[in-house]
């Protein structure tokens, strides 16, 4: 089920140099999304950006959802600072299983990793999440808890490196990633594909299945799927990244 909100932004938090963390409150975005799915963000009033940005879904409380905004260019720097938002969501596949599950999140790409791990913990057996440098806020004592391993590039907190440099194949366990492009082709080359799911953050157009803005190649044949319609989570195994 998908929902068109007019959201107020209820709370606003700086959670690293260029992300911040937005709560928003809805009536009913929250209570139908799962991990993987994302929101399409609009700023009201007004056609700047003209289309809607796409961003994961971080967790959901009881009448909100947050969402982890980076701030790139024009659209997403207007999102971290509007005070009201309009949201169509949630969209896409989410992900979900009853496998014991390693997590794994880079930059932005940690949105996702976080709502699975906070939704479904039960089947979680770690979380390793990875930043340039360590993020100001613990928000909800993530960086605290047992099963989450930190990976800094610049050793500022945690294990110093990339994430890939600690992942590594267990073929009992099912993978759940999201982060940039080279943190994903890393993991690809590292746990077998059949046992790794990516939640992607492609470039978007129209967010609804129309424009093929958003397409990824296939490996099998000569077509391409739909991020936006057909995903964000995909087995490793169906694309090419
Ligand atoms: C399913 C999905 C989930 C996403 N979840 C999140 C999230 O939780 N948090 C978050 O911060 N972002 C997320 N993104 C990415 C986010 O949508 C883009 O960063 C945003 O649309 C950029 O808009 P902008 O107007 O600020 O940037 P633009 O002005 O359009 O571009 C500014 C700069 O950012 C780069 N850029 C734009 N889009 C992307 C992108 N998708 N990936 C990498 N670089 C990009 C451009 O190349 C350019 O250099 C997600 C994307 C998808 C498809
Ligand atoms: S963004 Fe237009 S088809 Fe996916």
């Amino acid at each position: 089920m998908v929902f068109f909100e007019e959201c107020p932004v209820t709370e606003r938090l700086k959670f690293d140099y260029d992300k911040v963390l937005i709560r928003l409150k809805c009536m009913k975005i929250h209570e139908y999304s799962e991990p993987g799915q994302f929101i399409e963000i609009k700023i009201p009033d007004g056609n700047d950006p003209l289309l809607r940005r796409p961003f994961s879904i971080a967790d959901t409380e009881k009448d909100g959802v947050w969402v982890i905004v980076q701030q790139r260019g024009r659209g997403s720097k207007k999102i971290a600072e509007a005070e009201k938002l309009d949201i169509i969501g949630p969209l896409g596949t989410g992900f979900k299983t009853t496998k014991k599950s390693i997590l794994v999140g880079g930059g932005s790409g940690i949105a996702p990793i976080i709502f699975f791990y906070r939704k479904y913990p039960e089947v979680v057996e770690s979380v390793i999440l990875g930043f340039r440098t360590m993020p100001e806020l613990n928000w909800k004592g993530i960086f605290s808890d047992e099963k989450v391993k930190i990976v800094t590039e610049d050793g500022s907190s945690g294990l110093k490196g990339l994430v890939t440099d600690y992942t590594t194949m267990d073929s009992s366990k099912i993978y759940f990633a999201c982060g940039p492009t080279p943190m994903m082709k890393a993991l690809k080359n590292k746990i077998s594909p059949d046992r790794l799911y990516f939640s992607l953050e492609s470039y978007m157009g129209c967010g609804t299945g129309i424009c093929m803005g958003c397409a990824v190649k296939k490996t099998k044949g000569d077509g391409y799927f739909r991020v936006c319609t057909e995903g964000p989570v995909f087995r490793a195994d169906e694309i090419e990244l």
